[in-house]
Order: C-alpha cells, then structure tokens, then sequence
C-alpha cells in the first residue's frame, strides 16, 4: 500500500494530490461507488484495495459471514454484502463508520457497522471470513487518519490483532491479511508466530511500483 505521494518529488504535484484528497471523493468497483471522507484511508491512493476486492470476488460469499476488520471505506465489505454474504465492517475511525453506512444505503447494500478497536467489540460470533488490510508502518499514528497506514512504534497493532485473532479462528474460518514489500514482514511474522500463527501465501501481486502479497492467516498448531 505503499503511498504514491512518497515517490512524487515535485512540490506542484505533491501540492496538487494533498489538494485533491483534500476534502471527500469517490471511489468506485463495479456498480459500488462510496464517498471517503479526508479522514479515511484512500482506496484510490493504493493497489491493496483493489487486489483484495479482485480477490474476493472470486469468491463465492453467499451465506458466509465476512469481518472486514479495519474497514476504511468499507467497500470490501460492501462487495461481500453484494454477493450475499452477511458482511461486518469494524473500524476505529467514527468517521469512516458514518460515511460507510449512508454508503450502504446509497448503494442499497447491507452491511452491519461494528465501532471497534481490533476485536474488542465484536463478540462472540463465528466468522467464515476475516478480511484484513492493516496499518504497518512502524510509528505512533498522531491522530485517526494516521491509524490508517502506522501500527505503532513496535508494531503494537500486530500485538494485539495476534493475541485476539486465535479465539476467532477454527477450522472453518479463512483469514486472509495483505501484505506490501513495502513493510517488515519479518518482524511482522515473527510476532505472528509467537502467538502461534502462520502465514500461508496465496497471491502475489507485482505492479509499476511495488509487490502486494495476500497470505492466509492460520493457527501454527493445526496440522
Ligand atoms: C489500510 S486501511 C484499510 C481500509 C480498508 N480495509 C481497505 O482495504 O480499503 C486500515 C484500516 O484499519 C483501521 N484501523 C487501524 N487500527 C485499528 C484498530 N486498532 N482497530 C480497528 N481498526 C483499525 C484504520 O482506521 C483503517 O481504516
């Protein structure tokens, strides 16, 4: 998810794109089109979105429960609603909940909007599908917009997500977690591991700029 604003050196387009996600735009997949407030995470700016919406629509959803933990815009989740799943979105921007759900019913889509940090809120329900694309540059994010791409000086969010992930995954469950060359996948491993879980590959994505990985997170105890 690596931020093309990084790579653009010239202060007139630097200046030009901070203007541009300067107040709310729209970003569309198929017949689904949301509204992102400045606050949230911008699809448009990144592939991971994108490769996931590609990869999940591949799926067949119908009947499944999704998460999309850390939803953004929720346009994940509203594709999983789209193709009958019964999707769940969490985040812990407020924001990006309110724009989401008037974004479901612009959409005409279903979609339950769950307030919360990580898994604290969302229970005790089985999940067919954890959907996750995290935060994971290593620095305290400053305010809500910037929990969108830092996990925290030492990968606090990784933490946490590996410490409450297990609870939710039996044998059923699929957790799929994308990933960037972009970011310390060792590290990020490593704290997976020692919570017992491990990271299976199932795409890898090359692009003009950098390569996405889509890895299936699952219990290292399991067979
Ligand atoms: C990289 S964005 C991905 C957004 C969306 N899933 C997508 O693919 O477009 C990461 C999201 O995780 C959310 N997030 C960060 N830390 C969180 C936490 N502790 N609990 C819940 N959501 C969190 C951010 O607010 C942001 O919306």
């Amino acid at each position: 998810m690596r931020l093309f604003l990084k790579k653009i050196s010239h202060p007139f387009l630097k200046f030009g794109l901070q203007f541009y996600y300067s107040k709310p735009r729209d970003y569309c997949y198929q017949d689904i089109s949301v509204k992102i407030h400045p606050d949230v995470f911008p699809p448009q700016m990144t592939f991971s979105t994108k490769i996931l919406l590609d990869f999940i629509n591949e799926m067949n959803l119908e009947n499944k429960t999704v998460l999309e933990l850390g939803c953004g815009s929720g346009i994940i989740s509203l594709l999983a609603a789209k193709k009958k799943a019964f999707a769940i979105a969490s985040d812990i921007n407020k924001t990006a909940l309110n724009y989401l759900e008037n974004n479901a019913l612009k959409n005409k889509l279903q979609v339950q909007v769950v307030y919360s940090d990580l898994f604290d809120e969302i229970g005790n329900q089985e999940l067919d599908y954890i959907i996750i694309n995290p935060p994971y540059y290593p620095k305290k994010p400053k305010n809500i917009k910037e929990q969108a791409w830092f996990c925290g000086e030492n990968f606090e969010y990784f933490d946490k997500l590996f410490s409450q992930l297990p609870k939710y995954l039996s044998n059923e469950t699929q957790c799929y977690m994308i990933l960037s060359q972009d970011c310390d996948l060792e590290k990020i491993k490593t704290i997976a591991r020692k919570n017992e879980m491990a990271f299976e590959l199932v795409l890898e994505k090359k692009d003009l700029v950098e390569t996405n990985y889509i890895f299936k997170v699952r219990n290292d105890t399991w067979p």
